[in-house]
């Protein structure tokens, strides 16, 4: 399929709206991404007529709910190019799948005196659940910074790695600046077991799991265009072997006594409980959609507003972009002198136009700025070179004044 706008942005009944007035100019999708029709409509026939618990039943909407929802472990599969599916584990986001490797493979592996190499870009799911192995455990986090274009070099990464690295943590994309990390060269230079925070470059890019060579690879539905509380993380299978379970409970066990259990086989080993089986399957749905569109098309239409956004801003000489590095998706980070970010995105969301603005999950990046909050213009598929002025003419709006 080739990618029309126009179709696109029909495909999404909530761009049509007005918010206060004017008609929506949504630069959120970094925060959450909104939903196409084929998404609200899979949600609504799974419940409509679908609906029964999963990997239980002996009936007949028991086995169809389990086909809909196992068959979207295929498809997550086929678009992240993953060589097996039973290494794709579902979760309800990014923030589980990265918890479940702290807990279930770093948490009984690693020592203290251990250390975890991670960049400054990454997002507090990736940093968080390492600060509780250094709290609990004496685990090291060593923190690599980008460079001063926001970059972030792989070899800058691969040099901090010691005889002491037990895990590279590195997000793919900055959800901040939209930094593109070049992952694969990272995996290509280290043994040292891999997770990257595929959450934001999943949405804006192919990934090709394959190719990247990593052992953990994490992905959130909600900025898929899927249904929030879906999602997924990719695990191979060496590091499943690994992993001891995280959740305890329904569905993950083979065998329960009152003296002894034994787990179920992986994925459904790091499963446990009724899973969020509708929204897994309106992430399916989202899956399906932005592979008919094709996401080399999608990322050539991404490219055009970046490059139209990106010489936009440079005109104005008032306005500071935080890590503006060549490799990037269409996510700017934005300052003004004499308006502060939560100023910034008011009189945008006057003019119907919706950022985000604060420290977006990722303060050591914004201490690294020396800043307490920016606004951030996030675009999507579904944006247009108009939005791009529409921005440009309110961030104009805003200089006049704040002076
Ligand atoms: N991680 C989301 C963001 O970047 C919430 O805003």
């Amino acid at each position: 399929m080739s990618f029309d706008i126009d179709k696109v942005r029909a495909d999404f009944p909530i761009l049509s709206r007005q918010v206060n007035g004017r008609p929506l100019v949504y630069l959120d999708s970094g925060a959450s991404a909104q939903k196409p029709q084929v998404v609200i409509d899979a949600i609504s026939r799974a419940y409509g007529s679908e609906y029964a618990n999963v990997h239980r039943g002996m009936h007949y909407l028991s086995n169809l709910a389990t086909e809909r929802y196992e068959a979207v472990r295929t498809t997550i599969a086929r678009f992240l190019n993953a060589p097996h599916e039973d290494e794709v584990i579902f979760t309800s986001g990014t923030t589980e799948g990265i918890n479940l490797v702290s807990y279930g493979w770093a948490a009984p592996r690693l020592q203290a005196g251990d250390e975890i190499v991670l960049s400054v870009l990454e997002h507090h799911a990736n940093i968080v659940p390492w600060h509780f192995l250094r709290e609990r455990q004496g685990v090291v986090l060593k923190w690599v910074e980008p460079e001063a274009d926001g970059s972030l070099p792989a070899q800058k990464m691969l040099s901090a790695i010691t005889p002491r690295t037990r895990l590279v943590a590195v997000t793919h994309m900055s959800n901040v600046t939209g930094t593109v990390v070049d992952v694969a060269a990272i995996c290509r230079g280290t043994d040292v077991p891999v997770l990257v925070d595929g959450s934001q470059a999943a949405v804006h890019m192919p990934v090709d799991i394959a190719a990247i060579g990593c052992d953990f690879y994490a992905i959130t539905g909600h900025k898929l265009y899927g249904p929030s509380g879906s999602g997924a993380i990719w695990i191979a299978r060496d590091r499943q072997a690994e992993m001891q379970p995280f959740m305890g409970g329904g569905d993950m066990i083979r065998d329960v006594s009152r003296d002894a259990v034994s787990y179920a086989d992986p994925p459904l080993r790091f499963e446990a409980g009724t899973p969020g089986i509708v929204n897994q399957i309106g992430l399916g749905a989202a899956l399906e959609y932005l592979m008919d569109l094709g996401m080399e098309n999608i990322a050539a239409h991404e490219r055009g507003l970046r490059d139209h956004a990106r010489a936009r801003l440079r005109e104005l000489n008032w306005v500071d972009v935080q890590g503006d590095a060549p490799d990037k998706a269409a996510i700017f980070s934005l300052t003004m002198q004499g308006a502060h970010a939560h100023d910034i995105a008011t009189v945008l969301d006057k003019r119907g136009i919706a950022v985000r603005a604060g420290t977006h999950c990722a303060m050591p990046l914004m201490q690294h700025y020396g800043l307490s909050a920016s606004a951030r213009a996030s675009f999507a598929m579904y944006n247009t070179m108009d939005e791009v002025d529409a921005l440009i003419d309110g961030l104009s709006f805003c200089r006049e004044l704040f002076g």
